[in-house]
């Protein structure tokens, strides 16, 4: 049964705030590199696994990540921080949803913290033969 676009937008308002999605991370030396600073293909692996965390949450379907959009390193990530990645549903369409990743640096002895990283990633609902359905019935 298609929604009323009213009850629609309404559904997608309340599944964007319940899926909001926040992950820690301790910075330890395993995932640094020779700058002693967090490595990049780390961080996007971490990007990726919360847009598609997110994604699930908001559908309740099988997700696949089909595209990233531009990602913003403005600040390094030192070792011997805390991270945290925050996932948000930023548009919905047919089959396909974008999730923005907000990634904060924060000290481990300090309060307070700052972005670090900016990035969006396209997601898709698909079925048990792999092509894409609706994200929302
Ligand atoms: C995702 C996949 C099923 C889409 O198949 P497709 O034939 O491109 O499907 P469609 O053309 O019908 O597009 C489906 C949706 O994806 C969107 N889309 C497809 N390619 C896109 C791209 N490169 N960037 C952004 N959106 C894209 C379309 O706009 C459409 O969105 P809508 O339904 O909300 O309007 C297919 O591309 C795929 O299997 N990709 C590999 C996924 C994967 O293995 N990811 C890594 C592991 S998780």
């Amino acid at each position: 049964m298609e929604l009323e676009p009213k009850s629609r937008e309404a559904l997608i308002a309340q599944r964007i705030k319940e899926s909001e999605t926040h992950a820690f991370k301790a910075v330890f030396p395993g995932t640094t590199n020779h700058h002693n600073t967090m490595f990049g293909g780390t961080v996007l692996s971490l990007m990726d696994e919360i847009a598609f965390m997110t994604a699930t949450r908001f559908c309740r379907k099988p997700i696949v990540t089909v595209s990233s959009d531009k990602i913003d390193f403005k600040h390094a990530i030192p070792a011997g921080t805390l991270i945290e990645l925050i996932g948000k549903v930023s548009r919905v369409g047919r089959s396909s949803l974008d999730v923005q990743i907000d990634v904060y640096i924060e000290s481990m002895y300090r309060d307070g913290r700052e972005k670090a990283i900016t990035g969006t990633f396209t997601l898709v609902a698909i079925n048990e033969n792999k092509r894409p359905v609706p994200v929302l019935d």
